[in-house]
């Protein structure tokens, strides 16, 4: 028994000194510093907060308070997770209302000295800027302010987050003011950057110049972001990480510039015209023979969506064997012709959507594997198999209306 106690004290001895069992201490304990619990209170007391999001912010210990999570070590609080979950659509407040939270953030964010989380997204700060101490968070790894509806513009020190790998202002402000974006040559880390909905009419070609020196860049949207024109030509190209672009919904109207098929990296390109309001505003883009030639190599790619495209052309057989590798093919919307060829086997995308187009060919004699086919308006013809559950087992969505 004598010996049991002392092993005991002995281990005790080892977790004390080699701090173990002050960490269990800290997490057992209050579990949160008092300054921070006090620079969240303020932070608290200055925002709008109409249906009482924050009302567990009471007590001693504000690591447990919702939207606050801490170091389980230092017990510093790192992650402030605001995000108002009533709206996740940038349209309507009309299901949500009063969920969202408004008001003046407080300088006392600035006590969080380990703060590197921060989701405010889906509120409503209408009357008030981003503030631009937010700089100085400079721990920062995740700004998150999509559909927040602040007014003004971007401050600069923005610029300063130097840490800072997701960045997401897609709708961020309540009308669409113009924005300058110098400052973001400082986020030399990004990784993920969404600035759909701001309006960089007056931007003119420079804010190409400034994405391409982000190298770290995997994902880049620019949605609804009211470009008329991209740069035809971009000789400094120098995306070396670019895995996913998205600009849909621009007021293109020009030919798609060549330079996009030299981003070597790049799996996912969306030039599809989808907005939230419908509008179709990618015009007149051709696939010249620089796209196609691009399209061949493109092995990796595995999502293509073009639709409302405005896009004329005549699609061969290359493109079908492209096709294949694709998990996602949507050239809906535009105006192809071509016949699908029967022999392309097993193999096609899981989701294809060749609605309004003018596609030829046998009905459904494709894809073993496919679960959403949306062929409507084209000019496919033949009788739909008998066995098409047989021959589609995994389908759920399936349109193969106004063909002949
Ligand atoms: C810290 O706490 C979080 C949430 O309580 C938990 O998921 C995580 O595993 C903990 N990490 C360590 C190292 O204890
Ligand atoms: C946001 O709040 C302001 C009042 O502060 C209100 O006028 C405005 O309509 C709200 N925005 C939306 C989109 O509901
Ligand atoms: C930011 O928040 C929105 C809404 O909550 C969410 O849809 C989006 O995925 C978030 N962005 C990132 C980069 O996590
Ligand atoms: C933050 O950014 C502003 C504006 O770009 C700049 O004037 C300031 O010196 C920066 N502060 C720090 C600490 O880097
Ligand atoms: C787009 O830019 C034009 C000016 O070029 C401006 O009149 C219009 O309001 C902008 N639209 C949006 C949605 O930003
Ligand atoms: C598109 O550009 C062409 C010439 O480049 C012009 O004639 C046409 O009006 C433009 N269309 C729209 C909708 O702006
Ligand atoms: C296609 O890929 C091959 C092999 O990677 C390369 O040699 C060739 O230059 C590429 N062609 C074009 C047009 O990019
Ligand atoms: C299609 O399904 C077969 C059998 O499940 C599988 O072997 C094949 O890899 C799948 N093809 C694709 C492109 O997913």
């Amino acid at each position: 028994m004598g010996g049991n106690k002392s092993a005991t004290s002995a281990l005790l001895f080892i977790l004390l000194s080699s701090g173990i069992l002050h960490l269990e201490t800290i997490q057992l304990g209050s579990g949160c510093q008092e300054a921070e619990r006090k620079a969240l209170l303020q932070f608290k007391q200055s925002l709008r907060d109409p249906s009482g999001q924050l009302s567990s912010w009471v007590g001693e210990d504000c690591c447990s308070w919702s939207g606050v999570s801490c170091n389980n070590r230092t017990a510093s609080v790192i992650k402030l997770n605001l995000n108002n979950p009533f709206r996740d659509s940038f349209g309507s407040f009309e299901d949500d209302a009063g969920h969202e939270l408004g008001g003046e953030i407080s300088p006392s964010l600035l006590q969080l000295k380990d703060l590197e989380y921060l989701d405010l997204s889906m509120n409503n700060f209408t009357g008030f800027q981003v503030p631009e101490f937010i700089g100085s968070l400079k721990e920062l790894r995740y700004l998150n302010l999509s559909g927040s509806f602040f007014s003004g513009t971007i401050p600069q020190t923005l610029g300063n987050l130097s840490n800072l790998l997701y960045l997401d202002l897609n709708n961020f402000l309540d009308q669409s003011n113009q924005i300058d974006l110098e400052w973001l040559s400082g986020l030399s880390s990004l990784v993920y950057f969404n600035l759909g909905g701001a309006d960089l009419s007056k931007a003119g070609a420079y804010w190409l110049e400034v994405f391409n020196k982000l190298h770290y860049l995997i994902e880049l949207h620019l949605p609804n972001f009211n470009l008329s024109s991209l740069l035809l030509s971009f000789p400094s190209l120098n995306f070396a990480s670019l895995q996913v672009l998205d600009l849909s919904n621009n007021g293109f109207n020009s030919t798609i510039p060549h330079w996009l098929f030299n981003i070597a990296s790049l799996l996912s390109l969306d030039l599809s015209s989808n907005d939230l309001r419908g509008f179709i505003k990618l015009r007149s883009c051709q696939l010249g023979p620089k796209f196609s030639t691009w399209l061949r190599n493109q092995t990796e790619l595995r999502t293509l969506v073009l639709n409302k495209a405005r896009i004329s052309d005549t699609i061969s057989d290359w493109f079908w064997q492209l096709s294949l590798t694709l998990d996602e093919l949507d050239v809906a919307y535009n105006e192809l012709r071509g016949r699908v060829p029967n022999s392309l086997g097993f193999n096609f995308p899981a989701k294809v959507d060749l609605s309004f187009n003018n596609f030829e060919g046998r009905l459904l004699l494709w894809s073993f594997n496919v679960t959403k086919l949306y062929l409507r308006d084209n000019s496919f013809s033949g009788l739909i198999p008998t066995d098409i559950g047989q021959n589609l087992p995994f389908l759920t969505d399936l349109d193969i209306s106004f063909n002949f």
